[in-house]
């Protein structure tokens, strides 16, 4: 066994009845690294991380969290976890959920006590610490689970979709949380939809799709890989026609979209300019202009088509 992995799964298979959800995945995640899994909905994330966090057995294969089996309660001492859904009790306040963590992990009431203050602090919890977790908002919840996943101080930390659905704020203190904690060398896995965050946080990044890990790389390759498919979103106040614009710098191709039109472009702030210096000539007035990044669907099906990824 390697002494570097945080994480190290081989032929890691599970069915749920006839439904192969986790199709024999061999990978690992060194120490100190940020891991990535993405994937779309029903790709068997959700069902990885939870076997990897000894929360439910694989049926076949073997998960070693630093170097001990994942279901064994050395793997579980190691870890953290940040479920799918929220495990807080909400009849509780957000500081004694965070006392009652410490209690199960056998920390002193003293330690505890300030451990527990000092997360609820960094995540911005600390005025709200005393109100039951029924009134918080879906971005508290969330950060309160980050908070409970961290009082044992664990070396590795497993997260499921930490940021989906929560607004700019807290999806930025639960990154900026995870950053620091990576910091210490401490190992980080997360899954999620968005390949914005895993661009932002992640050193590799794994692709599943069906069960299986079709791709591993860094989010710098993965993107490179589907770089033509970035593109700009303009419209403007008067209709105009997809051929009027495929001649601008840097449009490698146009689309109709609605009351839009989208530009394909690999260097995505040429053609912003473009498109300003044409409705300033033109006397056109923008009403709207973004620059859109592949979204993961996008980059998949560009990887699966090139041939770049392989469903087995
Ligand atoms: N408890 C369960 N019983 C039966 N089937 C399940 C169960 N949990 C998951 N599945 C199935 O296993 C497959 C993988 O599900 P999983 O939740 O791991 O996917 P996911 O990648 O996390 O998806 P999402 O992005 O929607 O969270 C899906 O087809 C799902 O329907
Ligand atoms: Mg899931």
């Amino acid at each position: 066994m390697n002494e570097s992995l945080a994480v190290e799964v081989a032929n890691l298979t599970k069915y749920y009845g006839e439904l192969l959800a986790v199709d024999h995945i061999t990978f690992s995640v060194r120490e100190g690294e940020i891991f990535g899994l993405l994937g779309p909905n029903g790709a068997g994330k959700t069902t990885t991380v939870r076997i990897l966090a000894g929360v439910i057995k694989a049926d076949g294969g073997s998960a070693h969290i630093m170097r001990h089996p994942a279901r064994s309660l050395q793997a579980k001492q190691m870890t953290g976890v940040v479920p799918e859904l929220t495990n807080a009790y909400p009849d509780l306040s957000a500081r004694n959920n965070l006392m009652f963590m410490t209690e199960l992990y056998g920390i002193s009431a003293s330690r505890g006590k300030k451990r527990a203050d000092q997360l609820l602090k960094e995540l911005d919890l600390y005025e709200r610490k005393d109100q039951l977790v029924r009134t918080f908002s879906r971005g508290m919840k969330q950060r309160l689970i980050l908070c409970m996943a961290l009082v044992n101080d664990p070396q590795v930390l497993f997260l499921d979709e930490p940021t989906s659905g929560l607004d700019v704020r807290s999806t930025r203190l639960i990154r900026d949380m995870l950053r620091e904690f990576n910091k210490n060398g401490r190992t980080v896995f997360l899954t999620t939809h968005d390949m914005e965050e895993a661009n932002q946080l992640c050193d590799r990044v794994a692709i599943m799709n069906h069960g299986k890990i079709a791709v591993i790389d860094t989010p710098m390759k993965l993107r490179s890989a589907v770089s033509g498919l970035h593109s700009v979103e303009v419209s403007f106040d008067k209709h105009i026609g997809t051929e009027a614009l495929s001649g601008l710098a840097g449009v490698n191709a146009v689309r109709k979209e609605g009351d839009r039109l989208r530009l394909y472009a690999s260097e995505p702030s040429v053609v912003v300019a473009s498109v300003v210096d044409y409705a300033r000539s033109t006397g056109l007035r923008i009403i709207a202009l973004n620059i859109l990044t592949p979204s993961l669907e996008e980059a998949f099906v560009e990887l699966t088509e090139k041939g770049e990824i392989h469903g087995n």
